[in-house]
Formats: structure tokens, sequence, C-alpha cells
């Protein structure tokens, strides 16, 4: 599993692809209707594993995980900080994450 994480950051590295995290990197999702959503990694200094680990986001790769408001809110996901504790609640804060169009 070590080996193949770093092999993706090399390949990474080697492809010029930004990181999710550099600070200039934004993944943008389409927010299904409920307005779009940008991960910058300008927010999210956190170590990679704390994201990338079988129970969050596996693979580091856009859209491997279909992202659902049930599972962030559960504590899932992206939920797994916005829980009002590590980070803003997803509850009463759509537009913090939901931009509007
Ligand atoms: C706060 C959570 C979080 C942290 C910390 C994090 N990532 Fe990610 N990363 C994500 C998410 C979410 C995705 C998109 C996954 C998906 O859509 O299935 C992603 C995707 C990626 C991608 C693919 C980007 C693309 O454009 O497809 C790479 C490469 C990546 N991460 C590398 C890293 C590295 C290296 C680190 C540590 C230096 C790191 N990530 C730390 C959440 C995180
Ligand atoms: C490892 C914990 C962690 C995870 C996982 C995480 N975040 Fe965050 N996020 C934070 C922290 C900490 C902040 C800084 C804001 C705060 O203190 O509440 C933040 C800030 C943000 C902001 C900035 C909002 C603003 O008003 O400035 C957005 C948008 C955001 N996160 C979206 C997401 C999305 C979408 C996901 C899932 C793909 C995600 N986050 C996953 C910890 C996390
Ligand atoms: C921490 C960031 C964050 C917050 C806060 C948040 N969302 Fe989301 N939401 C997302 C992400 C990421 C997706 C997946 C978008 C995609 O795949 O295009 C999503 C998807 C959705 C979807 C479509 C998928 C589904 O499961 O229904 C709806 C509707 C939605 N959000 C509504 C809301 C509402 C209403 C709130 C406030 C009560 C909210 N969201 C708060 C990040 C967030």
């Amino acid at each position: 599993m070590r080996t193949l994480i770093i092999g993706l950051l090399l390949s990474a590295l080697a492809a010029g692809t930004a990181l999710a995290v550099y600070p200039s990197k934004t993944i943008n999702y389409a927010g299904c209707g409920a307005g779009p959503v940008a991960f910058s990694g300008r927010h999210h200094s956190q170590p990679c594993s704390r994201c990338h680990n079988q129970q969050t986001f596996p693979r580091m790769q856009q859209g491997e995980v279909s992202i659902t408001m049930a599972a962030i809110d559960e504590g899932r996901l992206c939920g797994s900080c916005h829980n009002g504790r590590q980070a803003f609640a997803s509850k009463d804060n759509c537009q913090r994450c939901h931009q509007s169009q």
C-alpha cells in the first residue's frame, strides 16, 4: 500500500500534475444542482493519510468516490471533519461549500 501511494505520488509529480492539496490546487465538483463546490488545497493542509485512507478517499484521483450529502451528514468523507468539531458543520453551512451560481 505504501509503495502504491509513493508510486502514485511520483507518477503525479513526473506527469507535472498539481497535487490535490497544493495551496494552488482546487478540485471542482459540479454539486448536483446544489451549486458547485470548490475543494481547495489552501484550506486543507492535513497529512495525506488523513484523507487518503481506506475509509475516506482511498484513491488519489478525482471522481473515485461519489460524494453524497447523506455520507457527509453521517460524518463520513468531507463530514469526517466538517462536523462542527474539526471544521464547520455541513448542516447550516451549505453556502460555505456550495457557491451560488
Ligand atoms: C482534506 C482531505 C485531503 C487531504 C489532506 C489530501 N487530499 Fe488528495 N484528494 C482529496 C480529495 C477529496 C480528492 C478527490 C477524490 C475523489 O473525488 O474521489 C483528492 C485527490 C487527490 C489527487 C488527484 C487530483 C486530481 O486532479 O484528480 C491527488 C494527486 C492527491 N489527492 C494527492 C494528495 C497528496 C499527495 C496529499 C498529501 C500531500 C493529499 N492529496 C492530501 C482530499 C485530500
Ligand atoms: C481532514 C479534515 C477535513 C476534511 C476531510 C475536509 N475538510 Fe474542508 N476544511 C477543513 C478545515 C480545518 C477547514 C478550515 C475552515 C474551518 O476551520 O472550519 C476547511 C475548509 C473548507 C472550505 C472553505 C470554506 C470557507 O468558508 O472558507 C471548503 C469549501 C471545504 N473545506 C470543503 C471541503 C470538501 C468539499 C471536503 C470533501 C471533499 C472537505 N472540505 C474535507 C477540514 C477538512
Ligand atoms: C463540507 C462541504 C459541504 C457542505 C457544508 C454542504 N455540502 Fe452538499 N455536497 C458537497 C459535495 C462535495 C457534494 C458532491 C458534489 C458532486 O459530486 O458534484 C455535495 C452534494 C450535494 C447534493 C447532491 C448530492 C446528494 O447527496 O443529494 C445536494 C442536494 C447537497 N449537496 C445539498 C447540500 C445542502 C442543502 C447543504 C446544507 C444543509 C450542503 N449540501 C452542505 C459538499 C458540501
